[in-house]
């Protein structure tokens, strides 16, 4: 349906940027508790919502530019926000999408669960989240709180996530072209990264052949080993 100023409205939905899955499987538990329709951020073409329910990794104790994009451009009525964080640090990137929708938003997450980077469990506290739902069918607004960012977290972004991890394409390829499809930051063609990748890792974790393998330089396997929030933050 569009409204007057032709954008596609929808009253419900749930809507996930995910590239290792973490946040699809909290996107998953919210579609299957509110019976709301689920989108990818990347696929859906609407912009207009009465309540969103927004699921995204946090990337660099931020909101990623995607999230931040998408955000700028929808029209939310009640917005909540559930942010996956990799066990490290979740920085205070809920309280930076706040500014973008100072009034709208019903309640708001931090979720522990694997980092993209390791074998680690995934989240599996499902029960905890039900409050949320609950609050997504009695939307009231609330506040978010300021919570520690590392003040360097912002500096040289995408060049520290392409020191320190690197993607390579091994002899199991077979040219399929599957990764550059996937991959909507245009980082990679048939298999070879360029400066545009972020390290998501959705091509490793999507090629049918496991054909792209990725490895950690020494300072961020010592910096992942060093795991410092595992907590589970809810605000309604
Ligand atoms: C580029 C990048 C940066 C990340 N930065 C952080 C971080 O600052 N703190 C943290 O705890 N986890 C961090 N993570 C881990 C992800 O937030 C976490 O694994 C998330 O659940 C992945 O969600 P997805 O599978 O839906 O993409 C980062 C992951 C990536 C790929």
């Amino acid at each position: 349906m569009r409204n007057n100023e032709g954008i596609y409205k929808v009253t419900n939905a749930i809507v996930y940027y995910s590239n290792t899955n973490q946040s699809k499987r909290i996107a998953q538990y919210f579609a299957d508790n509110l019976h709301y329709p689920i989108w990818d951020i990347f696929e859906i073409p609407i912009h207009d919502f009465d309540n969103l329910v927004l699921v995204f990794p946090i990337h660099c104790q931020s909101l990623p530019d995607t999230v931040k994009e998408f955000l700028a451009q929808a029209k939310i009525s009640n917005l909540t926000l559930i942010a996956t964080y990799g066990r490290m640090c979740h920085g205070n990137a809920l309280y930076e999408a706040q500014r973008l929708y100072p009034h709208n938003i019903v309640a708001a997450a931090y979720v522990p669960t694997r980092h993209s980077y390791l074998q680690d469990k995934e989240f599996d506290g499902f029960d905890a989240l039900q409050p949320i739902a609950q609050k997504v069918l009695a939307p009231l607004p609330i506040k978010i709180p300021k919570s520690y960012k590392n003040p360097l977290s912002n500096l040289f972004k995408l060049k520290r996530s392409q020191l320190g991890i690197k993607i390579k394409r091994t002899e199991e390829c077979d040219g399929c072209g599957l990764c550059s499809q996937i991959c909507k930051h245009g980082g990679i063609t048939d298999g070879v990264t360029n400066k545009q990748c972020i390290r998501c890792l959705k091509c490793v974790s999507s090629c049918p052949k496991g054909a792209l393998k990725f490895s950690l330089s020494l300072p961020m396997k010592t910096y992942l080993k060093k795991k410092k929030q595992d907590k589970l933050v809810i605000y309604i």
